[in-house]
């Protein structure tokens, strides 16, 4: 009773401009439903953010995201391997050097999360087809999707690696995959998990919690729960006066059960770099194209419940520890940026145009795939953050991952 009526105390609420429940689209409606069901008629921020992504009619659950794609189409977002398939080309050597040292398997597994329209899959199988064929041969491609639309484009994408990619349609925060020997990636799939939001109210810490009043959406700040004061706790987050911070609990329940899920091998994730000061994660943005920029992003989830893309910063500090605590090994923390310095990113671009003159698997490209461009056009994502964890892999195998040119490896292992 006690906890409960901690709960329920309105600390303040936060200023926003008003914004109209319109009552239009079902997951405007799942959420009101949601809201008054609730003793409190309120639920908390990571209800509202899972409704609109992953209701029955979310942004991801409906298909609606459009990520990348041919300018002057529609477009909310672009991501790395959208921008360049030099991106996929750097992890996919990295992996090969992998393979490499865990004495090259009959059997190695690439578990990717979240695969938007299929860009990164279709680079990494590419680079091993034209520059790693008998890494490519023991390769076996798994894609983890909560989008059926998506998995639709990644379907139509893939075709001709069709037979190496089985799909598992669910959400990766249940990590429906097991023994994973090899490799668990994902780019920007974090972000996306529906977040708490904390702050400092007259010296207290607080909990965003959204309600309806007056026909308008309201954000109210409340004491927070136990499981978010033990995550802010354990993970040191600095909770400021005016300052909006994202506690995310399913990041953790993802890493400890990828950790469990990986029996040997490497686990890369790849997402937004924490903006804010240290030990503050940038609480909530809102993408949309064009349109969230001219409206002002934050707004527009409670105009378009359902129709915009909700991201948060993401606490690789968290990950680490948890990983960490798991059993694995730090083998690269920083910058994107580095991470594909690191994995030799100029050396891929020589040897992919090397392939094309010769008339490789690269040359039959068509031009415009050559789209996505070449590695520089990678800078504008060079300052989010990678971590590269390793299990039952001992410290040379991080050496093997750097690889120089294909031919010039070749020399120096003789
Ligand atoms: C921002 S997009 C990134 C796509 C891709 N990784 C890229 O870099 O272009 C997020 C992707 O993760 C998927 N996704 C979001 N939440 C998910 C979850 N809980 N489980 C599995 N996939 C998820 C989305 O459907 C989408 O494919």
């Amino acid at each position: 009773m006690a906890g409960r009526e901690r709960k329920s105390r309105v600390l303040a609420n936060s200023e926003m401009p008003p914004m109209p429940v319109h009552g239009t689209t079902r997951t405007e409606l799942a959420i009101f439903r949601e809201i008054m069901r609730r003793d409190d008629r309120c639920i908390p921020y990571s209800k509202f953010m899972e409704i609109s992504l992953y209701g029955a009619d979310g942004y991801y659950a409906s298909g609606r995201a459009r990520i990348g794609g041919e300018s002057g189409t529609r477009r909310d977002f672009s991501t790395s391997p959208e921008v360049s398939m030099y991106f996929g080309a750097a992890i996919s050597s990295g992996l090969s050097g992998l393979w490499d040292h865990m004495g090259r398997p009959g059997r190695f597994s690439v578990v990717e999360l979240g695969a938007g329209n299929g860009t990164l899959a279709l680079d990494i199988l590419s680079y091993a087809t034209a520059i790693r064929p008998d890494f490519f041969k023991s390769l076996d491609y798994t894609i983890v999707e909560i989008s059926g639309g998506l998995a639709t484009v990644q379907e139509e994408r893939l075709q001709e690696f069709r037979g190496k990619i089985r799909w598992v349609s669910g959400s990766a925060v249940k990590m429906p995959v097991s023994n994973v020997c090899g490799a668990i990636l994902s780019n920007e799939l974090i972000d996306a998990f529906p977040v708490e939001v904390v702050t400092t109210v007259k010296g207290e810490t607080a909990q965003k919690y959204v309600a309806i009043e007056d026909n308008n959406w309201v954000e109210q700040w409340r004491l927070p729960t136990q499981a978010v004061l033990k995550h802010i706790d354990r993970h040191n987050l600095e909770v400021k006066e005016g300052k909006e911070t994202a506690v995310n609990l399913l990041a953790e329940r993802f890493q400890r059960r990828a950790d469990d899920a990986l029996e040997r091998g490497a686990i890369l994730t790849i997402d937004y770099k924490d903006l804010g000061e240290s030990g503050s994660i940038t609480a909530v943005r809102c993408s949309m194209g064009v349109a969230s920029r001219r409206m002002g992003g934050y707004a527009m989830q409670y105009w378009f419940p359902g129709e915009v893309d909700i991201t948060s910063d993401v606490d690789f500090e968290a990950l680490k520890r948890v990983a960490t605590e798991d059993g694995l090994k730090v083998a690269f923390t920083g910058s994107q940026g580095r991470l594909l310095d690191w994995l030799g990113l100029y050396d891929r671009h020589l040897e992919i145009m090397h392939d094309r003159k010769s008339g490789g698997y690269f040359a039959d490209f068509a031009l415009n795939e050559m789209r996505r461009y070449g590695p520089t056009s990678l800078e504008e994502f060079s300052d989010y953050n990678a971590l590269l964890m390793l299990k039952g892999i001992d410290d040379a195998g991080i050496e093997y991952m750097r690889r120089l040119r294909q031919d010039l490896r070749t020399e120096r292992r003789d």
